[in-house]
Parts: C-alpha cells; structure tokens; sequence
C-alpha cells in the first residue's frame, strides 16, 4: 500500500496537468523570419507580462511564451533599436516602447497583434492583426491546432514599400520608409477615426487609405470597423506569431 501511493499521487499530478493544459494556458511561439534583428514587444491587457515584456530576435530565432486562460494582450515588433545591454536604456525608430522591456504599447505607425485568450474551455481564443495604429513591419499569426475556423491572419507583403508619401514615415539616419501610419494617425479625421459623426460601422467605412492597406493585408484590421474579415477564433490552441511572414 505504501508503495502504491507515491504511484497514485504523480497519477493525480499527471492528470491534472493534463486537464490544466487543456482548460488554462496556451503558448505562443515568437519567431523571426526577418533579415535583421527585430525587438518583439508585448503588452498585457488581462493578466501578467510575458517574457518581460519584450525580447532581441536576431534573424531566424524564436522564442516561446506561455499564457494563462483569460489572458488578453498585444505583440509587435520593433525596429532600428539600441539599447544598453546592461541597463536595457534605450530606444528603437519603430514600435518603441521605453526601453528594452516594455513598460507601454509601442508608439505608432506599428503593426499588432491582438489576442483575447478563452477564460474557459468552452470558449473560444479571439485574435486578429491590426493596422488600425499604422504598420511597420509584416506580422502573421497562425494556430497550430485547436477546433473551430482557426484562420491564419496577417501580411504577404512589405507595406512600406506601397505607403503613399503623405503616410510614410522616413528613418532620418538612413532614409528609408520604416512605417506607414495609418489616416487616423496621419490626419487625424472622424472619418478615418470613426469618432464624432463617424462612430458606428455605418458611419465608418473605408476609404482609398484604408484600401491600401486591405490590398497588402486581406486579413488584418485596415480600420477600426473592419471586423467582418479581420476577427479570427480558435478554441484549445498554441500559437506562431512570424515577423517578417513572407521573407
Ligand atoms: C550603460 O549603462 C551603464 C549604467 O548607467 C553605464 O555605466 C554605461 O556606460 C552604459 N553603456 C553604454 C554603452 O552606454
Ligand atoms: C535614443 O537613444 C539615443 C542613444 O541613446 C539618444 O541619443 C536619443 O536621444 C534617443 N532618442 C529618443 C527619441 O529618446
Ligand atoms: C485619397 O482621397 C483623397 C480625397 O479624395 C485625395 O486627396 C488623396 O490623394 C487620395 N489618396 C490616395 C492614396 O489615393
């Protein structure tokens, strides 16, 4: 009898590891297919920080984070950083958030990746690309398993190369085209917003900016109404999130 027990307990253990891996975590698997060194950046809205809010991905790395059930947050990636390797001080020309680890979002033009984990096994995981604050580099997002329409979401191409000038925003050492904001954050207009009179999905529809930006990425947020074609779900998943998706 004795000796049966340490048996039944790891059994136990065993069990409700497994039950704990269906109901309450998922993973998410940061790689880098970009031909520089890129920043990932994250930012929690439910639930605690990942990774320290943001990690160096030289190209062809990858890094694996893990997230309790409930949790919501974003990813993005930053570019043209320097930080002090002792210190984390410094800053970035795209997506920068304060320092090595992030303390905030990242400042736009940025691209993102939103998630809104499920609380329950019932329920399902929400995520979507979103380039309603502007884009900076290509990012997709793809479930690796898991039940339900699991649709991978993101870019095929670089934006930046295709942003009309009066969006573009110009790295001043090197003077290429970095990021690409969005109307909203180049004009400022309810329309492009959807505040003021232009706050419902009848009032907000797209404009010949925000087209740009659904002809490079048919599935990622292009404005803030755009929800029929940019909403993904998933239930009982992991997740690969690429920068750089197309190189
Ligand atoms: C990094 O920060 C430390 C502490 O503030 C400082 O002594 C050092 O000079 C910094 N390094 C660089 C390369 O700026
Ligand atoms: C970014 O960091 C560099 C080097 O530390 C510094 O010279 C520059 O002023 C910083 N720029 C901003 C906007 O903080
Ligand atoms: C979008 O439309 C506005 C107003 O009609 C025009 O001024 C602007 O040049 C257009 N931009 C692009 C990229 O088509």
């Amino acid at each position: 009898m004795a000796m049966i027990l340490p048996f039944q307990a790891l059994k136990l253990v065993l069990i409700l590891l497994s039950i704990g891996k269906v109901a309450s975590s998922a993973s998410f698997t940061l790689r880098s297919q970009c031909t520089y060194t890129v920043w990932s950046g994250t930012l929690s809205g439910n639930g605690p920080v990942l990774g320290g809010g943001g990690s160096e991905l030289p190209p062809g790395s990858s890094i694996r984070l893990t997230a309790p059930s409930g949790w919501s947050g974003r990813f993005w990636g930053r570019t043209g950083c320097s930080f002090n390797r002792t210190t984390g001080a410094g800053n970035c020309s795209t997506g920068d958030c304060g320092g090595l680890k992030c303390t905030g979002g990242g400042v736009p033009p940025v691209t993102l990746v939103e998630f809104t984990l499920a609380a329950s096994p019932a329920d399902k995981d929400f995520y979507d690309v979103s380039l309603v604050d502007g884009y900076n580099i290509g990012m997709g997002v793809r479930p690796t398993g898991g039940t339900g329409d699991c649709q991978e979401a993101g870019c095929r191409e670089g934006l930046n190369r295709r942003c009309p000038p009066e969006l573009r925003v110009v790295d001043s050492a090197t003077g290429k085209v970095v990021g690409c904001k969005s109307a909203c954050l180049a004009f400022g207009r309810p329309e492009f917003c959807c505040t003021g009179d232009h706050s419902t999905p009848q009032t907000c529809t797209p404009s010949n900016y925000s087209a740009i930006f659904k002809a490079a990425c048919p599935t990622a947020y292009s404005y803030p109404y755009d929800d029929a074609t940019s909403i993904c779900t998933c239930s009982g998943t992991d997740y690969v999130i690429t920068f750089c998706p197309t190189n």
